[in-house]
């Protein structure tokens, strides 16, 4: 349960299908992510290696905030994706992840999280994951060649150990289960589902409308009233829709349209 290391050996005994990736374990790191994208410029690494930390320094998240990455308590982990010359959806990484997490939640917690776009996964309306996808580009060819998708969950944190400025928003596996989760059967199932996933060829090279489906079953943001942050001030909208590229479409006062990043209100009104 909690409170361990995670260590490669428990991993990998973990793990369910034989796969090409390495399993890269830390006691502490800055981010992985950061350390992610330093072995993809240093190295010729396998696809689906996996950077995981038992915590992070410098966990950082979306639009520029840090992650808290408390010791031995979260999942903290970076997975690596060698790119296909033709991969054509780079866009839904961040949600091929979610629908990941989510699934592997609901096998290992047998809850349903639900996906709150783009990136946050969220149970009895917290947030108990988050995801951060960065792509990496050869700058002599200027093609993408990996994507690092990074995965903070937090697994068993007590409701009151959380700082303030994320309590009222933070939840854990913990907390809605009431009982402790071993990160490492979590993980595991975490990095299964993304190797089928991700190995998938409509995943990244073709049509991908099946993940649209499931990504519009598991949102949590189709429907809402939403806040969308824009350079000139706020933007009231309704959510309506999953485009088929992973954006968001919305209804403003003026107009439908897709968004492809933004910041939603959590407020729900
Ligand atoms: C967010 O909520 O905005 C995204 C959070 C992503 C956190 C994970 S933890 C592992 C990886 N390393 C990081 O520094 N960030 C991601």
């Amino acid at each position: 349960c909690g409170g361990f290391m995670l260590t490669r050996k428990k991993l990998l005994k973990l793990l369910e299908q034989p796969r090409c990736g390495e399993i890269i374990c830390l006691e502490e790191t800055s981010s992985t992510n950061l350390v992610a994208d330093r072995m993809i410029r240093d190295n010729r690494l396998p696809d689906g290696t996996v950077v995981v930390a038992d915590t992070q320094k410098n966990g950082s998240g979306r639009l520029g905030r840090s992650f808290y990455s408390p010791g031995r308590v979260g999942l903290y982990f970076s997975y690596i994706k060698v790119l296909p010359k033709n991969a054509e959806n780079t866009g839904l990484l961040t949600s091929f992840a979610a629908l990941a997490v989510c699934s592997a939640v609901n096998s290992v917690c047998g809850i349903q999280p639900k996906i709150k776009w783009p990136n946050d996964i969220l149970i009895d309306g917290k947030k108990v994951c988050g995801i951060l996808t960065k792509l990496v580009s050869d700058t002599k060819s200027n093609t993408l060649t990996h994507a690092v998708i990074g995965i903070g969950v937090n697994v068993n944190q007590t409701a009151g150990e959380f700082p303030e400025d994320l309590a009222q928003k933070a939840g854990s596996l913990r907390i809605a289960l009431d009982r402790e989760v071993d990160r490492a059967v979590l993980c595991a199932q975490i990095i299964t589902q993304l190797d089928t996933l991700l190995l998938e060829k409509k995943a990244l090279c073709g049509d991908a409308s099946a993940y649209v489906i499931q990504l519009r079953s598991l949102s949590c943001t189709i429907g809402k009233t939403i806040t969308i942050a824009a350079p000139d001030g706020e933007e009231t909208a309704t959510a309506l829709d999953i485009a088929p590229d992973g954006g968001l479409v919305v209804k403003t006062a003026s107009c439908t349209k897709v968004i492809r990043s933004g910041e939603i209100d959590d407020s729900y009104r």
